[in-house]
């Protein structure tokens, strides 16, 4: 099984002013490609090269292999909970989810920002639901995704620099407060639905 970059569902362009087309050229064009594609240097002709992504990410050891595909899966999520025009905020089952678990939409957007500023280093702040259906804020340092403990992501914020870097310069807060502009919640809810039938 040959991994591909996966099509964004926008323009480079779109993401505007919080993403820059800059961003994205190196982020996605560069730094995620370049996961993918060393993902596939990496197995061709051993036991993972018949797997999915997601299972490479769920039975590989520490390493390089890993790195790269939960990478590449780590981006793709992220990169795909975007929209130029989103849903601002989440609705139904959802909602209430959010409002039961961590006290309502504005605590979880503060829950997650302060994953995301407090994670040293490289990593990732996450919004998961654990095997029983409770929602939890997360943050995993470089590669690191949930999945491996048992955990469903719902929405990544990649806090890595160059995720920010090109527009933010070293203001990690600032990018994590304007994120939230273009996060679309409508995927997550769609993520959310498929997780209550996945149960
Ligand atoms: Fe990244």
């Amino acid at each position: 099984m040959i991994h591909e970059l996966p099509k964004l569902p926008y323009e480079l362009d779109a993401l505007k002013p919080h993403i820059s087309r800059e961003t994205l050229e190196y982020h996605y064009g560069k730094h995620h490609k370049a996961y993918v594609d060393k993902l596939n240097e990496l197995i061709a002709g051993t036991e993972y090269a018949g797997m999915t992504l997601d299972r490479i990410v769920r039975s590989a050891a520490p390493g390089a292999v890993f790195n790269n595909a939960a990478q590449a899966w780590n981006h793709t999520f992220y990169f795909c909970g975007f929209s130029p025009t989103p849903k601002a905020k989440p609705e139904g089952a959802l909602a209430a989810a959010i409002d039961r678990d961590l006290g309502g939409f504005d605590a979880m957007k503060e829950a997650m920002s302060k994953a995301g500023a407090g994670q040293f280093g490289s990593g990732w702040a996450w919004l998961v639901r654990d095997k029983e259906g409770k929602l939890e804020v997360a943050a995993t340092a470089n590669a690191a995704n949930p999945m491996t403990d048992g955990l469903t992501p719902l929405l990544v914020i990649d806090v890595w620099e160059h995720a920010y870097y090109i527009d933010y310069r070293n203001r990690r807060p600032d990018y994590l407060k304007e994120v939230w502009n273009i996060i679309d919640w409508a995927v997550v809810e769609n993520r959310f639905a498929e997780t209550e039938h996945g149960r």
